[in-house]
Protein backbone atom coordinates (compact mmCIF):
# COMPACT_ATOMS: atom_id res chain seq x y z
CA UNK A 1 0.00 0.00 0.00
CA UNK A 2 3.17 2.15 -0.05
CA UNK A 3 2.44 5.01 -2.37
CA UNK A 4 5.05 6.27 -4.47
CA UNK A 5 8.08 7.47 -1.78
CA UNK A 6 5.92 8.44 0.49
CA UNK A 7 7.22 7.32 4.17
CA UNK A 8 4.85 5.73 6.73
CA UNK A 9 2.92 7.86 8.74
CA UNK A 10 4.98 6.53 11.72
CA UNK A 11 7.48 4.19 12.35
CA UNK A 12 9.12 2.61 15.65
CA UNK A 13 12.34 0.88 15.34
CA UNK A 14 14.23 -1.08 17.89
CA UNK A 15 11.58 0.26 20.90
CA UNK A 16 12.52 -0.87 24.64
CA UNK A 17 10.55 -0.40 27.54
CA UNK A 18 11.70 -2.16 30.70
CA UNK A 19 9.15 -1.97 34.19
CA UNK A 20 11.03 -2.81 37.18
CA UNK A 21 14.25 -4.46 35.79
CA UNK A 22 11.30 -6.89 33.26
CA UNK A 23 11.46 -6.15 29.91
CA UNK A 24 7.81 -5.25 28.61
CA UNK A 25 9.01 -4.39 24.81
CA UNK A 26 12.22 -5.28 23.54
CA UNK A 27 13.56 -4.34 20.33
CA UNK A 28 10.27 -3.67 18.39
CA UNK A 29 9.77 -2.50 15.02
CA UNK A 30 6.12 -1.26 14.08
CA UNK A 31 5.04 0.86 10.93
CA UNK A 32 2.05 2.32 9.80
CA UNK A 33 1.03 2.86 6.12
CA UNK A 34 -1.64 5.87 5.37
CA UNK A 35 -5.09 3.81 4.33
CA UNK A 36 -4.11 0.58 6.22
CA UNK A 37 -5.04 -1.13 9.15
CA UNK A 38 -2.22 -2.74 10.93
CA UNK A 39 -3.26 -5.62 13.18
CA UNK A 40 -1.26 -5.92 16.60
CA UNK A 41 -2.27 -9.18 18.53
CA UNK A 42 -0.12 -11.39 21.09
CA UNK A 43 -0.98 -13.32 24.86
CA UNK A 44 -2.61 -11.61 27.72
CA UNK A 45 0.83 -9.45 28.72
CA UNK A 46 2.85 -9.74 25.60
CA UNK A 47 3.57 -5.92 25.26
CA UNK A 48 0.69 -4.88 22.69
CA UNK A 49 -1.13 -1.70 24.98
CA UNK A 50 2.54 -0.76 26.21
CA UNK A 51 3.75 -0.52 22.79
CA UNK A 52 1.45 1.50 22.07
CA UNK A 53 1.04 3.91 25.03
CA UNK A 54 4.54 4.76 23.87
CA UNK A 55 3.78 5.96 20.36
CA UNK A 56 0.23 7.80 21.93
CA UNK A 57 3.39 9.68 23.92
CA UNK A 58 1.83 8.14 27.34
CA UNK A 59 5.44 6.48 28.23
CA UNK A 60 8.61 7.30 27.14
CA UNK A 61 10.82 4.33 25.58
CA UNK A 62 14.26 3.24 27.35
CA UNK A 63 15.63 2.54 23.53
CA UNK A 64 14.63 2.90 20.32
CA UNK A 65 13.88 5.85 17.66
CA UNK A 66 10.15 7.17 16.76
CA UNK A 67 9.31 8.64 13.26
CA UNK A 68 6.06 10.94 12.21
CA UNK A 69 5.92 11.46 8.96
CA UNK A 70 9.66 10.94 8.35
CA UNK A 71 11.00 12.93 11.23
CA UNK A 72 12.41 11.77 14.38
CA UNK A 73 9.80 12.52 17.30
CA UNK A 74 10.21 12.22 20.98
CA UNK A 75 6.62 12.24 22.60
CA UNK A 76 6.63 14.24 26.76
CA UNK A 77 2.36 13.93 26.85
CA UNK A 78 0.12 12.39 24.91
CA UNK A 79 -0.44 16.26 23.71
CA UNK A 80 2.40 16.10 21.94
CA UNK A 81 1.52 12.89 20.02
CA UNK A 82 -1.68 14.34 19.49
CA UNK A 83 -0.10 17.29 17.33
CA UNK A 84 2.05 14.67 15.59
CA UNK A 85 -1.19 12.99 14.40
CA UNK A 86 -1.13 9.96 16.95
CA UNK A 87 -4.19 9.54 18.54
CA UNK A 88 -5.15 6.45 21.04
CA UNK A 89 -8.57 5.26 22.45
CA UNK A 90 -8.12 2.88 25.29
CA UNK A 91 -9.02 -0.40 26.34
CA UNK A 92 -11.39 1.21 29.40
CA UNK A 93 -12.47 4.29 28.28
CA UNK A 94 -11.42 7.78 29.73
CA UNK A 95 -14.24 9.86 29.24
CA UNK A 96 -15.43 12.66 31.78
CA UNK A 97 -18.73 11.26 32.86
CA UNK A 98 -20.94 14.04 34.47
CA UNK A 99 -20.17 16.35 31.16
CA UNK A 100 -21.78 16.37 27.56
CA UNK A 101 -20.13 15.33 24.73
CA UNK A 102 -18.98 17.74 22.83
CA UNK A 103 -17.42 19.11 26.28
CA UNK A 104 -15.35 16.34 26.63
CA UNK A 105 -14.07 17.17 22.80
CA UNK A 106 -12.61 20.29 24.01
CA UNK A 107 -11.71 19.52 27.65
CA UNK A 108 -8.04 19.34 28.10
CA UNK A 109 -8.05 20.52 24.36
CA UNK A 110 -4.46 23.46 24.06
CA UNK A 111 -5.75 27.24 22.87
CA UNK A 112 -9.68 26.61 23.47
CA UNK A 113 -10.80 29.93 24.07
CA UNK A 114 -12.13 31.34 27.10
CA UNK A 115 -15.53 32.04 26.07
CA UNK A 116 -16.23 28.03 24.31
CA UNK A 117 -18.28 28.31 21.46
CA UNK A 118 -20.85 25.91 21.96
CA UNK A 119 -22.51 25.91 18.37
CA UNK A 120 -19.35 25.74 16.16
CA UNK A 121 -18.11 22.71 18.15
CA UNK A 122 -21.02 20.99 18.04
CA UNK A 123 -21.61 21.63 14.14
CA UNK A 124 -18.36 20.11 13.46
CA UNK A 125 -18.83 17.02 15.56
CA UNK A 126 -22.34 16.79 13.83
CA UNK A 127 -20.11 16.94 10.52
CA UNK A 128 -17.68 14.49 11.60
CA UNK A 129 -20.30 11.77 12.72
CA UNK A 130 -21.56 12.05 9.50
CA UNK A 131 -18.71 11.90 7.33
CA UNK A 132 -17.60 8.94 9.20
CA UNK A 133 -20.80 7.24 10.07
CA UNK A 134 -20.03 7.50 13.92
CA UNK A 135 -23.38 8.66 15.18
CA UNK A 136 -23.71 10.31 18.52
CA UNK A 137 -25.28 12.82 20.02
CA UNK A 138 -23.35 15.88 20.49
CA UNK A 139 -25.76 16.99 23.48
CA UNK A 140 -26.17 14.30 25.07
CA UNK A 141 -23.97 13.64 28.92
CA UNK A 142 -21.63 10.52 28.87
CA UNK A 143 -23.36 8.38 31.46
CA UNK A 144 -26.74 7.87 29.28
CA UNK A 145 -24.59 6.74 26.84
CA UNK A 146 -24.05 3.12 25.82
CA UNK A 147 -20.31 1.42 25.43
CA UNK A 148 -20.44 1.27 21.92
CA UNK A 149 -21.54 5.54 21.55
CA UNK A 150 -18.93 6.17 24.24
CA UNK A 151 -16.04 4.43 22.15
CA UNK A 152 -17.50 6.28 19.16
CA UNK A 153 -16.93 9.65 20.76
CA UNK A 154 -13.38 8.65 21.86
CA UNK A 155 -12.48 8.43 18.40
CA UNK A 156 -14.49 11.22 17.42
CA UNK A 157 -12.81 13.03 19.71
CA UNK A 158 -9.25 12.13 17.84
CA UNK A 159 -10.93 12.70 14.66
CA UNK A 160 -11.79 16.24 15.92
CA UNK A 161 -8.20 17.21 16.84
CA UNK A 162 -6.96 16.18 13.55
CA UNK A 163 -4.86 12.94 14.16
CA UNK A 164 -4.52 10.92 11.20
CA UNK A 165 -2.79 7.59 13.34
CA UNK A 166 -5.87 6.23 15.00
CA UNK A 167 -4.69 3.29 17.22
CA UNK A 168 -7.49 1.33 18.84
CA UNK A 169 -7.01 -0.89 21.88
CA UNK A 170 -9.13 -3.92 21.94
CA UNK A 171 -12.06 -1.67 20.52
CA UNK A 172 -14.40 -4.89 19.35
CA UNK A 173 -14.33 -6.75 22.96
CA UNK A 174 -17.05 -4.27 24.45
CA UNK A 175 -19.76 -4.34 21.26
CA UNK A 176 -22.31 -6.20 20.07
CA UNK A 177 -22.22 -7.92 17.12
CA UNK A 178 -24.02 -5.46 15.46
CA UNK A 179 -22.01 -2.58 17.05
CA UNK A 180 -18.56 -3.96 16.16
CA UNK A 181 -20.47 -4.11 12.33
CA UNK A 182 -21.00 -0.39 12.55
CA UNK A 183 -17.48 -0.25 14.11
CA UNK A 184 -15.95 -2.13 10.87
CA UNK A 185 -17.83 0.37 8.44
CA UNK A 186 -16.33 3.32 10.22
CA UNK A 187 -12.94 2.02 10.12
CA UNK A 188 -13.48 1.51 6.51
CA UNK A 189 -14.69 5.15 5.72
CA UNK A 190 -11.13 6.59 7.28
CA UNK A 191 -8.53 4.22 6.04
CA UNK A 192 -10.53 5.38 2.53
CA UNK A 193 -10.12 9.03 3.75
CA UNK A 194 -6.50 8.42 4.38
CA UNK A 195 -5.98 7.55 7.94
CA UNK A 196 -3.90 4.82 9.27
CA UNK A 197 -5.67 2.48 12.21
CA UNK A 198 -3.64 0.08 14.87
CA UNK A 199 -6.12 -2.42 15.65
CA UNK A 200 -5.34 -4.50 18.83
CA UNK A 201 -7.73 -7.26 19.10
CA UNK A 202 -8.06 -10.90 20.06
CA UNK A 203 -10.66 -11.60 17.95
CA UNK A 204 -8.47 -13.43 14.65
CA UNK A 205 -11.44 -13.56 13.19
CA UNK A 206 -12.09 -10.13 12.88
CA UNK A 207 -8.22 -9.49 12.22
CA UNK A 208 -7.99 -11.68 8.98
CA UNK A 209 -10.88 -9.85 7.69
CA UNK A 210 -10.18 -6.27 8.49
CA UNK A 211 -6.40 -6.24 8.74
CA UNK A 212 -4.49 -5.33 5.41
CA UNK A 213 -0.87 -6.55 7.95
CA UNK A 214 -0.48 -8.43 11.16
CA UNK A 215 2.31 -8.21 13.70
CA UNK A 216 2.66 -10.71 16.49
CA UNK A 217 4.09 -9.92 20.03
CA UNK A 218 5.12 -12.43 22.40
CA UNK A 219 6.50 -11.60 25.53
CA UNK A 220 7.70 -8.16 24.26
CA UNK A 221 9.56 -8.76 21.08
CA UNK A 222 7.98 -9.13 17.75
CA UNK A 223 7.95 -12.57 16.42
CA UNK A 224 6.89 -11.29 13.14
CA UNK A 225 4.89 -9.15 10.65
CA UNK A 226 2.63 -10.77 7.84
CA UNK A 227 0.38 -9.67 5.38
CA UNK A 228 -3.45 -10.81 5.03
CA UNK A 229 -2.91 -13.27 2.41
CA UNK A 230 -0.14 -15.11 4.30
CA UNK A 231 -2.10 -15.12 7.24
CA UNK A 232 -4.22 -17.82 8.13
CA UNK A 233 -6.30 -18.52 12.04
CA UNK A 234 -3.59 -21.52 12.76
CA UNK A 235 -0.39 -19.64 11.59
CA UNK A 236 -1.45 -16.75 14.24
CA UNK A 237 -2.22 -18.77 16.81
CA UNK A 238 0.98 -20.48 16.97
CA UNK A 239 2.94 -17.10 16.77
CA UNK A 240 1.01 -16.17 19.47
CA UNK A 241 1.40 -19.03 21.71
CA UNK A 242 4.72 -20.56 19.95
CA UNK A 243 3.02 -23.68 19.81
CA UNK A 244 0.02 -24.95 18.46
CA UNK A 245 -3.76 -24.38 20.62
CA UNK A 246 -4.81 -27.26 22.67
CA UNK A 247 -8.52 -27.84 22.36
CA UNK A 248 -10.50 -28.65 25.26
CA UNK A 249 -13.39 -30.44 23.72
CA UNK A 250 -16.63 -29.18 24.91
CA UNK A 251 -19.22 -31.40 27.38
CA UNK A 252 -23.05 -31.05 27.90
CA UNK A 253 -24.02 -31.38 31.49
CA UNK A 254 -24.20 -35.65 32.73
CA UNK A 255 -27.88 -34.76 34.06
CA UNK A 256 -28.89 -31.48 35.99
CA UNK A 257 -29.59 -31.66 39.55
CA UNK A 258 -32.36 -29.25 41.48
CA UNK A 259 -32.94 -25.70 41.20
CA UNK A 260 -30.21 -23.80 43.29
CA UNK A 261 -31.87 -20.64 42.23
CA UNK A 262 -35.24 -19.61 42.06
CA UNK A 263 -36.73 -16.51 40.58
CA UNK A 264 -40.42 -15.51 40.61
CA UNK A 265 -41.96 -12.83 39.14
CA UNK A 266 -39.08 -10.64 39.68
CA UNK A 267 -39.57 -6.62 39.10
CA UNK A 268 -37.59 -3.61 38.77
CA UNK A 269 -38.49 -0.22 37.79
CA UNK A 270 -35.29 0.83 36.03
CA UNK A 271 -34.72 4.55 35.35
CA UNK A 272 -31.89 7.07 35.41
CA UNK A 273 -28.89 4.83 34.21
CA UNK A 274 -30.53 1.34 35.30
CA UNK A 275 -33.17 -0.55 33.10
CA UNK A 276 -35.88 -2.29 33.68
CA UNK A 277 -36.97 -5.98 34.49
CA UNK A 278 -40.18 -7.30 34.12
CA UNK A 279 -42.07 -10.32 35.66
CA UNK A 280 -38.31 -12.06 35.40
CA UNK A 281 -39.34 -16.05 36.37
CA UNK A 282 -36.64 -18.61 35.84
CA UNK A 283 -34.77 -21.73 37.86
CA UNK A 284 -31.33 -22.57 37.46
CA UNK A 285 -31.11 -25.33 38.65
CA UNK A 286 -27.37 -27.30 40.04
CA UNK A 287 -24.90 -28.56 37.44
CA UNK A 288 -25.90 -26.90 34.62
CA UNK A 289 -24.77 -24.05 32.14
CA UNK A 290 -28.21 -21.36 31.42
CA UNK A 291 -26.90 -18.85 28.79
CA UNK A 292 -28.42 -15.32 28.57
CA UNK A 293 -28.44 -14.54 25.41
CA UNK A 294 -29.64 -10.77 24.35
CA UNK A 295 -28.69 -7.87 23.09
CA UNK A 296 -26.84 -5.90 25.33
CA UNK A 297 -28.35 -3.11 27.61
CA UNK A 298 -31.41 -5.39 27.44
CA UNK A 299 -31.34 -5.50 31.26
CA UNK A 300 -28.71 -8.75 31.98
CA UNK A 301 -26.76 -6.23 33.93
CA UNK A 302 -30.07 -4.91 36.09
CA UNK A 303 -30.41 -9.14 36.26
CA UNK A 304 -27.23 -9.81 37.27
CA UNK A 305 -27.09 -6.96 39.88
CA UNK A 306 -30.12 -8.21 41.78
CA UNK A 307 -28.67 -11.83 41.59
CA UNK A 308 -25.52 -11.22 43.59
CA UNK A 309 -27.43 -8.51 46.06
CA UNK A 310 -26.02 -5.43 45.15
CA UNK A 311 -29.71 -4.34 43.57
CA UNK A 312 -32.69 -4.79 45.25
CA UNK A 313 -35.67 -5.64 43.02
CA UNK A 314 -38.95 -3.70 43.97
CA UNK A 315 -41.31 -6.70 43.79
CA UNK A 316 -40.78 -10.78 43.18
CA UNK A 317 -39.12 -13.85 45.14
CA UNK A 318 -35.78 -15.43 45.02
CA UNK A 319 -34.83 -18.89 46.45
CA UNK A 320 -31.68 -20.05 46.80
CA UNK A 321 -31.68 -24.15 47.84
CA UNK A 322 -35.15 -23.54 49.40
CA UNK A 323 -34.47 -20.52 51.55
CA UNK A 324 -35.51 -16.97 50.57
CA UNK A 325 -33.02 -14.35 49.77
CA UNK A 326 -34.65 -11.41 48.19
CA UNK A 327 -33.97 -8.90 50.58
CA UNK A 328 -30.21 -9.77 52.12
CA UNK A 329 -27.35 -7.31 51.40
CA UNK A 330 -24.75 -7.93 49.10
CA UNK A 331 -22.37 -9.42 51.79
CA UNK A 332 -24.46 -12.30 52.21
CA UNK A 333 -25.09 -12.95 49.08
CA UNK A 334 -21.06 -13.70 48.62
CA UNK A 335 -22.03 -16.22 51.97
CA UNK A 336 -24.06 -18.21 50.52
CA UNK A 337 -21.99 -18.55 47.88
CA UNK A 338 -22.73 -16.50 44.48
CA UNK A 339 -19.92 -15.20 42.65
CA UNK A 340 -20.20 -12.39 40.49
CA UNK A 341 -18.03 -11.70 37.21
CA UNK A 342 -19.38 -8.18 36.80
CA UNK A 343 -18.59 -6.23 33.45
CA UNK A 344 -17.23 -3.41 35.06
CA UNK A 345 -14.13 -5.15 36.01
CA UNK A 346 -12.51 -2.19 37.84
CA UNK A 347 -15.13 -0.70 39.57
CA UNK A 348 -17.33 -3.69 41.72
CA UNK A 349 -14.25 -6.25 40.18
CA UNK A 350 -11.58 -4.65 41.37
CA UNK A 351 -9.86 -2.07 43.28
CA UNK A 352 -6.54 -0.89 40.71
CA UNK A 353 -4.90 0.80 44.34
CA UNK A 354 -5.06 -2.26 46.17
CA UNK A 355 -2.47 -5.03 45.27
CA UNK A 356 -3.42 -8.48 43.78
CA UNK A 357 -3.55 -10.29 47.98
CA UNK A 358 -5.64 -7.29 49.14
CA UNK A 359 -8.27 -7.77 45.84
CA UNK A 360 -8.08 -11.66 46.43
CA UNK A 361 -9.00 -10.60 50.33
CA UNK A 362 -11.86 -8.65 49.15
CA UNK A 363 -14.26 -11.18 48.94
CA UNK A 364 -13.23 -13.35 52.08
CA UNK A 365 -11.59 -11.12 54.62
CA UNK A 366 -14.23 -11.20 57.28
CA UNK A 367 -14.61 -15.12 57.10
CA UNK A 368 -12.49 -18.51 57.93
CA UNK A 369 -10.49 -18.99 56.91
CA UNK A 370 -9.19 -15.82 55.62
CA UNK A 371 -9.78 -14.52 59.32
CA UNK A 372 -9.22 -15.55 62.60
CA UNK A 373 -10.72 -14.05 65.68
CA UNK A 374 -13.26 -10.75 64.80
CA UNK A 375 -10.78 -8.36 62.98
CA UNK A 376 -7.65 -10.55 62.48
CA UNK A 377 -6.97 -10.96 58.76
CA UNK A 378 -4.24 -13.85 57.91
CA UNK A 379 -2.32 -12.66 55.80
CA UNK A 380 -0.42 -15.71 55.52
CA UNK A 381 -3.17 -17.81 54.34
CA UNK A 382 -4.52 -14.83 51.73
CA UNK A 383 -1.06 -14.38 49.92
CA UNK A 384 -0.57 -18.71 50.07
CA UNK A 385 -3.74 -18.58 48.35
CA UNK A 386 -3.27 -15.58 45.91
CA UNK A 387 -0.22 -17.38 44.87
CA UNK A 388 -2.13 -20.57 43.76
CA UNK A 389 -4.69 -18.45 41.84
CA UNK A 390 -2.03 -16.97 40.43
CA UNK A 391 0.18 -19.74 38.93
CA UNK A 392 -2.96 -21.86 38.02
CA UNK A 393 -4.33 -18.66 36.10
CA UNK A 394 -1.02 -17.32 34.70
CA UNK A 395 -1.39 -14.12 35.89
CA UNK A 396 1.56 -12.17 35.12
CA UNK A 397 2.30 -9.84 37.85
CA UNK A 398 5.75 -8.76 38.77
CA UNK A 399 4.67 -9.34 42.49
CA UNK A 400 1.76 -10.07 44.61
CA UNK A 401 2.25 -6.95 45.93
CA UNK A 402 1.80 -4.52 43.00
CA UNK A 403 -1.32 -2.64 43.18
CA UNK A 404 -3.46 -4.39 40.53
CA UNK A 405 -3.70 -0.95 38.13
CA UNK A 406 -0.12 -2.47 36.77
CA UNK A 407 -1.50 -5.55 35.38
CA UNK A 408 -2.43 -5.56 31.53
CA UNK A 409 -5.80 -6.06 30.80
CA UNK A 410 -6.67 -9.46 30.34
CA UNK A 411 -3.89 -10.26 33.57
CA UNK A 412 -6.25 -8.52 35.34
CA UNK A 413 -9.49 -10.29 33.88
CA UNK A 414 -7.82 -13.46 34.83
CA UNK A 415 -7.27 -12.56 38.08
CA UNK A 416 -11.33 -11.26 39.04
CA UNK A 417 -12.05 -14.69 37.25
CA UNK A 418 -9.82 -16.99 39.39
CA UNK A 419 -11.43 -15.22 42.53
CA UNK A 420 -14.85 -15.66 41.81
CA UNK A 421 -14.33 -19.02 40.26
CA UNK A 422 -12.63 -20.39 43.56
CA UNK A 423 -13.99 -21.58 47.29
CA UNK A 424 -17.05 -23.70 45.63
CA UNK A 425 -19.43 -21.14 45.28
CA UNK A 426 -22.95 -22.62 44.28
CA UNK A 427 -24.02 -20.27 41.74
CA UNK A 428 -21.73 -17.89 39.12
CA UNK A 429 -23.01 -14.79 37.38
CA UNK A 430 -20.23 -14.48 34.75
CA UNK A 431 -20.90 -11.62 32.38
CA UNK A 432 -18.77 -11.92 29.10
CA UNK A 433 -16.43 -13.66 31.08
CA UNK A 434 -13.62 -14.34 28.22
CA UNK A 435 -13.69 -10.88 27.16
CA UNK A 436 -10.13 -9.25 26.57
CA UNK A 437 -8.46 -12.77 27.03
CA UNK A 438 -6.39 -14.64 24.80
CA UNK A 439 -7.73 -17.38 22.65
CA UNK A 440 -5.57 -19.78 25.38
CA UNK A 441 -6.78 -18.11 28.11
CA UNK A 442 -10.59 -17.94 27.23
CA UNK A 443 -10.42 -21.44 26.30
CA UNK A 444 -9.12 -22.40 29.96
CA UNK A 445 -11.94 -19.91 31.64
CA UNK A 446 -14.41 -21.72 29.65
CA UNK A 447 -12.97 -25.21 30.76
CA UNK A 448 -13.17 -23.96 34.34
CA UNK A 449 -16.54 -22.87 34.27
CA UNK A 450 -17.47 -26.19 32.91
CA UNK A 451 -15.65 -27.92 36.02
CA UNK A 452 -17.35 -25.93 38.73
CA UNK A 453 -20.58 -27.02 36.71
CA UNK A 454 -19.94 -30.79 36.74
CA UNK A 455 -18.49 -30.29 40.78
CA UNK A 456 -22.48 -28.93 41.52
CA UNK A 457 -22.36 -24.90 40.67
CA UNK A 458 -25.57 -23.56 38.87
CA UNK A 459 -23.82 -20.83 35.76
CA UNK A 460 -25.53 -18.00 34.52
CA UNK A 461 -23.29 -17.53 31.51
CA UNK A 462 -24.02 -13.63 30.10
CA UNK A 463 -22.62 -13.22 26.60
CA UNK A 464 -23.32 -11.60 23.22
CA UNK A 465 -21.57 -14.14 21.36
CA UNK A 466 -23.70 -16.71 20.21
CA UNK A 467 -21.21 -19.08 19.36
CA UNK A 468 -20.13 -19.12 23.01
CA UNK A 469 -23.26 -19.14 24.13
CA UNK A 470 -24.43 -22.64 21.49
CA UNK A 471 -20.64 -24.03 22.45
CA UNK A 472 -20.78 -23.64 26.34
CA UNK A 473 -25.15 -23.81 27.49
CA UNK A 474 -26.98 -26.23 28.58
CA UNK A 475 -30.17 -24.24 27.90
CA UNK A 476 -30.51 -20.82 26.77
CA UNK A 477 -32.63 -18.14 28.10
CA UNK A 478 -33.63 -15.18 25.46
CA UNK A 479 -33.90 -11.64 27.49
CA UNK A 480 -35.48 -8.92 25.38
CA UNK A 481 -36.20 -5.36 27.31
CA UNK A 482 -36.12 -6.64 30.69
CA UNK A 483 -38.36 -9.97 29.94
CA UNK A 484 -37.43 -13.26 29.34
CA UNK A 485 -38.89 -14.32 25.94
CA UNK A 486 -38.07 -17.93 26.69
CA UNK A 487 -35.99 -20.82 27.48
CA UNK A 488 -34.28 -22.97 24.81
CA UNK A 489 -34.12 -26.66 25.99
CA UNK A 490 -32.08 -28.13 23.70
CA UNK A 491 -29.53 -25.24 21.98
CA UNK A 492 -28.27 -28.16 19.67
CA UNK A 493 -31.62 -28.16 18.38
CA UNK A 494 -32.55 -25.04 17.55
CA UNK A 495 -31.13 -22.23 14.61
CA UNK A 496 -29.25 -19.26 15.22
CA UNK A 497 -32.07 -17.10 13.63
CA UNK A 498 -34.54 -18.34 15.86
CA UNK A 499 -32.85 -16.97 18.77
CA UNK A 500 -32.34 -13.72 17.27
CA UNK A 501 -35.28 -13.17 16.64
CA UNK A 502 -36.48 -13.76 20.08
CA UNK A 503 -33.30 -11.35 20.69
CA UNK A 504 -35.18 -8.68 18.84
CA UNK A 505 -38.34 -9.19 21.48
CA UNK A 506 -40.23 -12.28 19.56
CA UNK A 507 -41.76 -14.93 21.84
CA UNK A 508 -40.40 -17.83 21.72
CA UNK A 509 -43.91 -19.68 20.24
CA UNK A 510 -44.06 -16.98 17.97
CA UNK A 511 -40.74 -17.34 16.29
CA UNK A 512 -41.17 -20.98 15.68
N1 LIG B 1 2.97 0.91 34.32
C1 LIG B 1 3.42 -0.35 34.47
N2 LIG B 1 4.19 -0.71 35.51
C2 LIG B 1 4.65 -1.95 35.64
N3 LIG B 1 4.40 -2.95 34.78
C3 LIG B 1 3.63 -2.67 33.71
C4 LIG B 1 3.09 -1.36 33.51
N4 LIG B 1 2.37 -1.39 32.36
C5 LIG B 1 2.45 -2.65 31.88
N5 LIG B 1 3.21 -3.42 32.69
C6 LIG B 1 3.55 -4.84 32.48
O1 LIG B 1 4.03 -5.00 31.16
C7 LIG B 1 3.57 -6.22 30.57
C8 LIG B 1 2.89 -5.94 29.24
O2 LIG B 1 1.66 -5.31 29.50
P1 LIG B 1 0.68 -4.79 28.36
O3 LIG B 1 -0.40 -4.05 29.04
O4 LIG B 1 1.46 -4.07 27.34
O5 LIG B 1 0.15 -6.17 27.75
P2 LIG B 1 -0.91 -6.44 26.60
O6 LIG B 1 -0.20 -7.15 25.50
O7 LIG B 1 -1.62 -5.20 26.25
O8 LIG B 1 -1.87 -7.51 27.30
P3 LIG B 1 -3.51 -7.66 27.34
O9 LIG B 1 -3.89 -8.47 26.15
O10 LIG B 1 -3.75 -8.43 28.58
O11 LIG B 1 -4.11 -6.29 27.36
C9 LIG B 1 2.64 -6.85 31.60
O12 LIG B 1 3.32 -7.87 32.25
C10 LIG B 1 2.30 -5.71 32.54
O13 LIG B 1 2.08 -6.17 33.84
MG1 LIG C 1 -3.59 -4.53 26.60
Amino acid sequence: MRTGHSPPLVSMSGVDKIFFGMYANKGVDFDLESGEVHALLGENGAGKTTLMNILAGIYSPDAGTIYAGGREVSFRSPRDAISAGIGMVHQHFMLAPVLTVWENMILGQDGVPFVLDRRRTVSQIKELSERYALSVDPEARVTSLSIGEQQRVEILKMLYRGTKVLILDEPTSVLTPQEARDFFAAVRMMTAAGHGIVLISHKIDEILSAAGRMTVLRRGERVGTIAARDADKETLAEMMVGRALRHFPKRRAEAPGPPVLSCRGINLKGGGDSKPLSDVTFELREKEILGVAGVAGNSQGELCEVLAGIRRADSGEMILRERSVAGLGAREFIELGISYIPIDRKGVGLVPNMNLCENVALKRYWRKPAAYGKVLIDWEYIAALTGELVGSYGVQTLSLESPVRLLSGGNLQKLMLARELSGSPSVILAMHPVWGLDVGAAEFVHERLTEERDRGAGVLLVSEDLDELLDMSDRIMVMSRGRIMGVIERPDAVSKEWIGLMMAGVPAEKAV
